[in-house]
């Protein structure tokens, strides 16, 4: 899976995509995340990206030409779909997640102060996505997102320790609490299931704390669950 990024802020994405499981994903060859500048694609002595909005208002507004002609330049594969992180996308999820990982290449826009010009859309035609109903000052932490979330889904991505099985979102519903050692500490104990080694009876109290979890945390998830499983 290659990842290419829009963004006038490469740093934010190569730093943060240099540790832990992402940075060994891309070493070991299971991802590659490549970042490109509208800033080097002005036509402007000044380098200049962004501009006022017609019609007056605050803030400034992402020029189309140095982002059109930046996308133009990245090679796509046959099996590619290009992202726009905005606030007014489709809410980014599980779902989703799992439907990306099923491209060779994803390109993401990253937007910046008041965001696009419109014509960016018109032109490149991107699914526009959201990581929820708030606004962040730029698209890297949103594009970090997905780039974090879909690379882990792929195969090779986690190494022995880590695991997505049991994820929440998985099954439709939330993960179950864990413990590690000590058994007891300040006078919690670890439910005595989890100590019997018996697999089918942890098995069950596990998908009881699932649902209970759910329940009381994501009333909108369990009634899909109830429907769906
Ligand atoms: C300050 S925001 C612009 C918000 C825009 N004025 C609006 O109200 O829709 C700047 C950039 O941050 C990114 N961004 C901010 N919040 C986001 C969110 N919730 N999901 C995805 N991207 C977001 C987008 O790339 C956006 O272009």
């Amino acid at each position: 899976m290659r990842f290419d990024v829009l963004t006038l802020f490469p740093e934010m994405i190569e730093g943060a995509c240099s540790h832990s499981i992402i940075g060994r994903a891309i070493e070991t060859g299971v991802i590659s995340v490549n970042t490109v500048n509208p800033r080097d694609y002005t036509l402007d002595k000044h380098k200049k990206v962004d501009d006022t909005p017609y019609g007056g208002g605050a803030g400034m507004v992402l020029m189309a030409q140095p982002y059109v002609d930046a996308y133009e330049e990245v090679s796509k594969s046959d099996n590619t779909i290009t992202l726009m992180m905005t606030p007014q996308g489709k809410p980014f999820d599980n779902n989703m997640c799992r439907d990306l990982t099923k491209y060779d290449q994803i390109i993401i826009l990253c937007g910046h102060y008041e965001g696009f010009d419109e014509r960016i859309r018109d032109i490149i035609k991107p699914v526009e996505v959201s990581i929820g109903d708030f606004v962040l000052t730029g698209g890297e932490l949103p594009a970090l997102c997905v780039i974090d979330s879909v690379s882990r889904k792929l195969d090779g991505a986690l190494g022995k320790i880590e695991s997505m099985e049991c994820d929440s979102f998985e099954n439709g519903l939330l993960e179950y609490p864990h413990y590690t050692k000590p058994r007891e500490y300040r006078g919690l104990e670890v439910p005595e299931v989890l100590l019997n080694g018996n697999h089918s009876l942890i098995e069950e109290y596990r998908l009881n704390q699932q649902i209970k979890r759910t329940k009381e945390r994501r009333p909108d998830l369990y009634e899909k669950y109830k429907n769906n499983f």
